[in-house]
């Protein structure tokens, strides 16, 4: 049998874009997705098992019947303000259920785990540019979450034949250039997804979280990925552990930041009009500056990003917003947050799918 490839959250925004690209290329995928934040719809030609990461029976059943060699690992909490507010779930869901994971694949003799991690480990660096050598002090429970899973997996690998790549992604954002998938996450909390719904009048306006951070324009600045480039990345990086390579630490952006304001005039230009934003306070949690120096992706994968251009990865995300509406009963969208609902507009303009 063809070995197969375990990609937990894969129902998940970021991990739907994974299973797309790993399917395409002709690998053999089984998904691993509790449905808590994911769409079953969102799985395109993999086999989804919906079930609990942390189910340690079930979870070992699963990697030695389909004789898994290579484990990806998506499913996560992913929300630095709710990991303030709730740390326990963060270390119960992230940390624990990873700890479980990683217990199930030194059973089954799991070869290779690529393992979604978080610029969120680093905190806030001191140039606010951070290398993979840069010091993790993590500023919140969701980056102490992540962080605790790098810690097992270089322990575990270090007492076994386990080999892995830890992929620390920046602010990933936009879909599937061809508009397939995309994020339909319920009361979304991404910069880039609320814009495109204020843009698609889903929503009255943007807040804007922070207009005294010690940045150019005093907004929180990040380095902005698109999802499709990410999801080439954890291709290259099984291709990278098949073929005999060490373990690894990467991060994963494009070494370059964009504005809070800058990301929403991006969206106006897609939009073709301004949005309603609206100056609010920080939010609990959120560091000034983040961005990765990303030159180590490159030279260890070989990784070519395709779309790094921000009115690229938000044309797709606006395209995305836009069509999600007529796909609402499918992806089961939620209600909207109190007071944010608005009657959905005709007058709204379509871009261009970059
Ligand atoms: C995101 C990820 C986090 C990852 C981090 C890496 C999610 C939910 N969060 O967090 O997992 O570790 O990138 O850098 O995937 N903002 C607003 N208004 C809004 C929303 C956001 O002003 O309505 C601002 C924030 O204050 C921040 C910037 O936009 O300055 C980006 O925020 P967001 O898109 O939520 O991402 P991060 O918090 O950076």
């Amino acid at each position: 049998m063809k070995s197969c490839i375990l990609v937990t959250g894969g129902a998940g925004y970021i991990g739907s874009h994974v299973v797309l690209q790993l399917v395409e290329r002709g690998e053999r995928v089984v998904v691993l997705d509790d449905l808590s934040t994911g769409f079953a719809e969102s799985v395109i030609g993999a086999e989804l098992v919906v079930g609990d990461v942390g189910d340690t029976g079930s979870v070992l059943r699963l990697l030695r019947e389909r004789q898994v060699d290579t484990v990806l690992h998506l499913a996560a909490r992913t929300v630095v303000s709710e990991s303030v507010s709730d740390p326990l779930r963060y270390y119960a869901d992230n940390t624990c259920a990873t700890r479980s994971l990683l217990w199930c694949c030194a059973q089954a003799g799991v070869a290779n785990f690529v393992f979604s991690s978080s610029a969120a480990v680093y905190g806030v660096p001191a140039s606010g540019v951070a290398d993979e050598q840069a010091p993790t002090v993590p500023l919140n429970p969701y980056g102490a979450s992540k962080l605790m899973g790098e810690w097992m997996l270089r322990d575990l690998a270090a007492a076994s034949g386990l080999r892995f790549a830890v992929l620390r992604y920046f602010n990933v954002a936009g879909s599937d250039v061809r508009g397939r998938i995309g994020p339909a996450t319920r009361n979304a909390t991404l910069l880039t997804k609320v814009a495109c719904e204020v843009a698609a009048g889903k929503r009255r306006h943007l807040a804007i979280y922070g207009t005294d951070f010690a940045t150019p324009d005093g907004t929180g600045v990040r380095d902005y990925v698109h999802v499709d480039d990410l999801a080439r990345a954890h291709f290259d990086a099984l291709t990278y552990l098949r073929a005999g390579g060490e373990s690894v630490v990467l991060n994963c952006g494009y070494g370059r930041g964009y504005s809070v304001r800058e990301v929403v005039r991006a969206v106006e230009r897609a939009n073709g009009g301004p949005i309603p934003v609206v100056d609010a306070l920080r939010r609990a949690g959120d560091v000034p500056l983040l961005i990765a120096d990303a030159t180590k992706i490159r030279r260890v994968l070989g990784w070519v990003p395709r779309y790094d251009d921000i009115d690229t990865i938000i044309g797709s995300a606006l395209a995305w917003e836009l069509r999600l509406d007529a796909r609402a009963g499918a992806l089961a969208i939620g209600p909207r947050s109190e007071g944010e609902a608005v009657p959905r507009t005709d007058a709204m303009r379509v871009p261009a799918v970059a």
